[in-house]
């Protein structure tokens, strides 16, 4: 969709957050990501208010790898949102913000030791352990430490959400979690369950992401709750939490039907009501949603740089940036919609191609795609692009990349500044090699 903001003003100039695209592009250059306030907060509160809905109240852990920075982190905070992280670097980034570490959620297939110890010493909430050799780093880590490691054990329950294969990860043969099928799962929580400095504290299962349907939600958590029961029939263990991961879709095109969460929300709080014995506690559900939080926030300001026409009739229109700033189209396939500002709902169209600047055939950001008819000079608007973008961004030619502001309410405000040539050979150690060769 677009920003919650979006105005289209005199002149077909577009807004958001009370602010014109053109002025932003002006003030900080172009490529530039735009978020918008006004959309973030209103899906954080979504988010509030149907987990607060559920008959033991729930709670939401923003998906950092989608987007984050110091300031996002911030005002996760402010609205007392959870937060996942799945590096040391985005725990880094949170606990510099000052972000509560009883609201997060340390996630990651692969975590070494010092993450493990880094995320016991900061005392985040939860962790959440991914295999065997992990378990035993844990207990090891929070021995050491001298503490008791809240965890969450990773299940995979089989669960296949239509949605592109890369990023489908609730499926047996999965490189996540603890397999159900396979007794992996079993015998996790028998270890865990042993163990002295570990606290098991629930389960977690993450299905996909981009999930366009409701069903895949409500089956995720029945199963992680039949689970429970299991355990609870056998040992008389029984989870406080279940998290059932992240993956709400979003609309990047107009076919595209995402689920709706009070909808899936109901249905949870009946399974729970119907499910858990009269003796036993309702357990608390977690939602760990990225996408569906920052996508719509956000956009992407390119400049139209060239156009041209090849043989065979394509007609190319090539901008400023490209697979550094989003790379879904070259590896997902990922399509977008977008807008040249100032020609918006023009009659004169073109069917264009919008080429990135990356010295790679497939950098193409969109392909086909029908637009007003654009001049070298135009600022090419492209949409959804708050999740996965910056946070997936690179400096592939040694491009730096592109500045992260928020808009609000005719404000504007600096939340990652771009990058500089001198940030690009900030590591670099030139002369290494040189001294090695005078030895
Ligand atoms: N929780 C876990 C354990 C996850 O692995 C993910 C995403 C999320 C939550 C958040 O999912 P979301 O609500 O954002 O769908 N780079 C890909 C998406 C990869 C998602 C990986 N895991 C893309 O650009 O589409």
């Amino acid at each position: 969709m677009k920003p919650d903001t979006f105005t289209l003003g005199q002149n077909r100039q577009i807004s958001i957050g009370g602010v014109t695209l053109a002025y932003l592009a002006e003030k900080y250059g172009t490529p530039l990501y735009v978020l918008d306030y006004e959309t973030i907060v209103r899906r954080i509160r979504d988010y509030k208010d149907a987990l607060n809905e559920l008959c033991s109240p729930g709670q939401a852990f923003y998906a950092g790898k989608a987007f984050l920075c110091q300031a996002m982190a911030g005002l996760l905070d402010q609205h007392q949102m959870g937060l996942d992280v799945v590096s040391g670097g985005e725990l880094y980034t949170a606990l510099q913000a000052g972000f509560t570490p009883e609201r997060i959620m340390f996630h990651g297939n692969v975590k070494t030791r010092e993450e493990i110890a880094y995320a016991l010493t900061a005392q985040v909430g939860h962790i959440v352990c991914d295999s065997m050799d992990e378990l035993e780093r844990i207990e090891e880590e929070a021995a050491r430490l001298g503490c008791l490691a809240p965890v969450l054990l990773r299940i995979t329950p089989g669960i296949e959400a239509h949605t592109h294969e890369f990023i489908r990860t609730g499926q047996f043969d999965s490189k996540f979690g603890f397999g159900l099928a396979d007794g992996l799962a079993d015998r996790a929580v028998e270890r865990a369950l042993d163990l002295e400095h570990v606290m098991l504290k629930g389960l977690h299962a993450h299905i996909g992401s981009q999930i366009l349907e409701e069903d895949p939600f409500v089956m995720n958590t029945e199963t992680l709750l039949r689970y429970g029961l299991d355990w609870n029939r056998s040992r008389g263990w029984w989870p406080e939490v279940l998290n059932i991961g992240g993956g709400f879709g979003i609309r990047y095109q107009p076919g595209d039907h995402p689920p709706r969460l009070t909808t899936v929300v109901s249905a949870i709080n009946e399974l729970l009501l119907h499910l858990t014995p009269k003796e036993l506690p309702v357990p608390r559900i977690f939602m760990e949603p990225g996408r569906s939080i920052i996508a719509e926030a956000g956009v992407t300001l390119y400049r139209v740089l060239v156009k041209k026409s090849v043989p065979g009739g394509k007609h190319y229109l090539a901008v400023d940036g490209g697979m550094g700033d989003n790379i879904r189209p070259a590896l997902y396939q990922a399509e977008y919609r977008a807008a040249i500002d100032g020609k918006v709902d023009r009659a004169d169209m073109e069917t264009v191609t919008v080429a990135g600047r990356y010295c790679e055939t497939g950098d193409v950001l969109m392909k086909d795609i029908t637009l007003p008819v654009a001049a070298v000079g135009d600022l090419l608007v492209v949409f959804d692009t708050g999740a996965y973008n910056y946070s997936m961004a690179s400096n592939y030619n040694r491009v730096p990349r592109p500045a992260v502001v928020l808009v609000h309410q005719g404000q504007d405000y600096l939340w990652v500044a771009r990058e500089s040539y001198q940030d690009l050979i900030r590591a670099d150690n030139p002369y290494a090699m040189t001294a090695a060769e005078h030895r």
